[in-house]
């Protein structure tokens, strides 16, 4: 029995009345270990192309950021060159991980004025950068763990990324996989903390609880969770956020907190328009994904109905299908991209449906605690 709640679609983009218009998310930040590494694995891995490089070289003495990009997927890489400052704390404690979700406007300073004035914990108040490409400006408040949201200001700015950074050319330029941007950023959060994080997103940046899990759709025998999607006036940002439950053993979230240390990013959902020629790619250059048992191809397309893709090719890469009253869903879940049980990717192809594959929860968690299970942590 279903407990999941689809309400009516977000559509207040009015500005008079959305006190943060967000543009979409401008990039996701990553503190690594070794950033050069960790940037030529998102190249050759993901397809990635090099773009901007910050370090010594551009006057940043302290740390080095690779950005690089595809389509309108932007993610920065970041280490630092010494110990005892905060990017290094943040990797000792959580190892490599998401610690900006940098957010798209128009108005950066009225965007830190807006949160911080809903009681938003301010990160960095606004702050223009500039240089002979033009200006930006850059505000951002807390939110979960160690993690921030910084606003990005940059209509009156033409360089290649922003600021301290240079043009990254590199004789390296492994071809695209399709991926084109983030679809939506989930957050695991601390027992009991998924309402008052729901509530922060309410009170602090306008956003919306557009769809809720409970425990009962998002529970195998095992291990078991709680989700609540938080979406932004016009939709173009979307922030699930779990908490664990209750469960026979170790709740998926419960690992994840006591990988990460703390509250953190678990998923970015990256969106393709081609998941079956995206995922042949990733496999191929060795990205690793959760397998599903053979049978859960058996009934899919009863519960579905009718799609456009053959069946064969999906079964063979391991893709979920699933079905809400708007359309079909097509998606895959990598395995942690890094050693630690924490940050792992969705690849997402949406063919009108505007939820989240609950249909898929089932057989996703079973493939989820298996892998769990062998690193002794269920
Ligand atoms: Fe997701």
């Amino acid at each position: 029995m279903s407990t999941a709640t689809l309400q009516q679609p977000v559509t207040d983009s009015n500005p008079v009345t959305d006190f943060l218009p967000l543009q979409g998310t401008d990039y996701v930040e990553f503190y690594v270990g070794n950033a050069k590494q960790a940037a030529h694995f998102y190249k050759t891995a993901f397809g990635f192309q090099s773009l901007a490089y910050a370090g010594p070289e551009t006057g940043m003495k302290d740390k080095v950021s690779y950005a690089i990009r595809q389509n309108k997927l932007t993610f920065v890489l970041t280490t630092p060159l010494k110990t005892n400052n905060v990017i290094a704390d943040h990797i000792y404690k959580h190892g490599d991980g998401v610690k900006v979700l940098a957010l798209r406007v128009d108005d950066a300073t009225s965007a830190w004025k807006e949160t911080t004035s809903r009681g938003g914990r301010s990160y960095m108040e606004p702050t223009t950068l500039k240089d002979e490409q033009g200006e930006l400006v850059m505000s951002g408040i807390h939110t979960y763990g160690d993690t921030v949201h910084l606003f990005i200001e940059r209509n009156h700015y033409h360089g290649v990324f922003m600021p301290g950074f240079k043009e990254w050319k590199s004789n390296y330029n492994p071809s695209s996989t399709g991926l084109l941007y983030v679809d939506h950023c989930v957050g695991n959060v601390d027992w009991n903390q998924m309402n008052p994080w729901v509530k922060f997103y309410e009170d602090v940046m306008g956003f919306r609880n557009i769809l809720s899990f409970d425990d009962k759709d998002i529970s195998t025998e095992y291990s078991a969770l709680m989700s609540k999607v938080m979406s932004n006036g016009n939709g173009y940002v979307k922030f699930p956020i779990n908490e664990p439950a209750e469960g026979k053993k170790k709740s998926q979230v419960e690992e994840f907190l006591d990988f990460y240390n703390g509250e953190g990013v678990q998923h970015v959902a990256i969106a393709t328009n081609d998941i079956i020629t995206t995922v042949s790619e990733l496999q191929k250059r060795g990205v690793e994904f959760l397998t599903i048992p053979s049978n859960y191809y058996e009934t899919v397309l009863d519960r579905v109905g009718k799609i456009d893709e053959d069946l064969a090719p999906l079964q063979k890469l391991g893709i979920l299908i699933d079905r809400d009253d708007e359309g079909y869903l097509l998606q895959i879940f990598s395995k942690p991209l890094e050693d630690r049980p924490t940050l792992f990717f969705e690849i997402i192809q949406r063919k009108g449906a505007k939820s989240f594959g609950k249909g898929n929860f089932k057989a996703l968690f079973e493939a989820l605690e298996r892998e769990q299970d062998a690193r002794g942590n269920l």
